[in-house]
């Protein structure tokens, strides 16, 4: 008898899936570059989540099991309990709060009793506190905070890019038309937004306690109880990260 299959979602995957799980992502972007030529550099990067400019400006592949589904209307295409584990990364602040307390509550009931849900966002409290330490600092690039978010220079600049990760104007080259295309394509229809809203640990287990996540702990990069985390959290995520896990209530006997 063939072994049950187990479900792994990865939620606002953007380019980065994991083999084996089923990889959501609204991106109209993502899912035309099956279409391009391999190799080919693009002069615009993807929605910036921090990616270094390397890495941004590479022409990349979609992920494999790439669904496209707007997570914004707060259904999951799954039948309920029949989802095992749930990961996202850096994608749950691009919702409204009331909009991630929804989709949180649908991924609880897709979620098999005992199910595993792992959150990555950028964490607000470390942020906060980058920032000040920047400021007060003689000068004020030095410190951790200098390496978030490369594109933007000055400690106002990196801040107020985690409140509202638009690109800066500039980035966006008049001749890229398809790339053009594409990001108002994801705006217009793909329902992409910018950071909503930021987590601390605080916020982010009430809003998990309130659609009924147990077990509600702080994790750290690639550690914890999620399968296949050395490919699931990204390496230029890690020192701005708060990493969380929660489990829906198992089966009572
Ligand atoms: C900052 S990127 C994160 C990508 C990747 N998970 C990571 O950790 O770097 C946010 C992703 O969320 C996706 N996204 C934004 N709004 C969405 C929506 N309403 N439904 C599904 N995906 C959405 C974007 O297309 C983008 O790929």
């Amino acid at each position: 008898m063939a072994p049950p299959q187990v479900l792994k979602i990865n939620l606002g995957c953007g380019y980065h899936g994991a083999p084996g799980w089923i990889n959501i992502d609204a991106s109209f972007r993502i899912w035309f570059s099956r279409y391009r030529r391999p190799n080919r550099s693009t002069s615009i990067a993807p929605p910036p989540c921090g990616s270094p400019p390397s890495v941004r400006n590479r022409v990349e592949e979609p992920p494999p099991n790439y669904r496209r589904i707007n997570l914004r209307t707060g259904r999951l295409p799954f039948a309920s309990g029949s989802v095992d584990y749930c990961y996202s990364s850096h994608f749950l602040e691009h919702l409204p709060r009331w909009e991630a307390a929804r989709l949180v509550r649908e991924v609880s009931r897709v979620l098999a009793p005992g199910g595993l849900l792992r959150i990555v966002v950028p964490d607000l409290e470390l942020i906060a506190r980058l920032y000040v330490g920047a400021i007060s600092a003689a000068e004020p690039e030095r410190g951790a905070f200098a390496a978030l978010i490369p594109e933007y220079d000055t400690p106002s600049h990196k801040l107020n890019a985690y409140f509202s990760k638009h690109p800066r104007r500039e980035e966006i080259p008049a001749r890229a038309l398809r790339t053009r295309l594409s990001r108002w394509a994801d705006l217009r229809f793909g329902a992409a937004l910018p950071h909503q809203w930021m987590y601390d640990l605080q916020d982010l287990t009430n809003l998990l306690k309130e659609a009924g996540f147990r077990g509600i702990t702080k994790q750290a990069y690639r550690r914890g109880e999620m399968p296949d985390l050395d490919v699931l959290d990204i390496e230029r995520h890690r020192d701005e990260s708060l990493y969380v896990e929660a489990r829906t209530p198992g089966l009572t006997v």
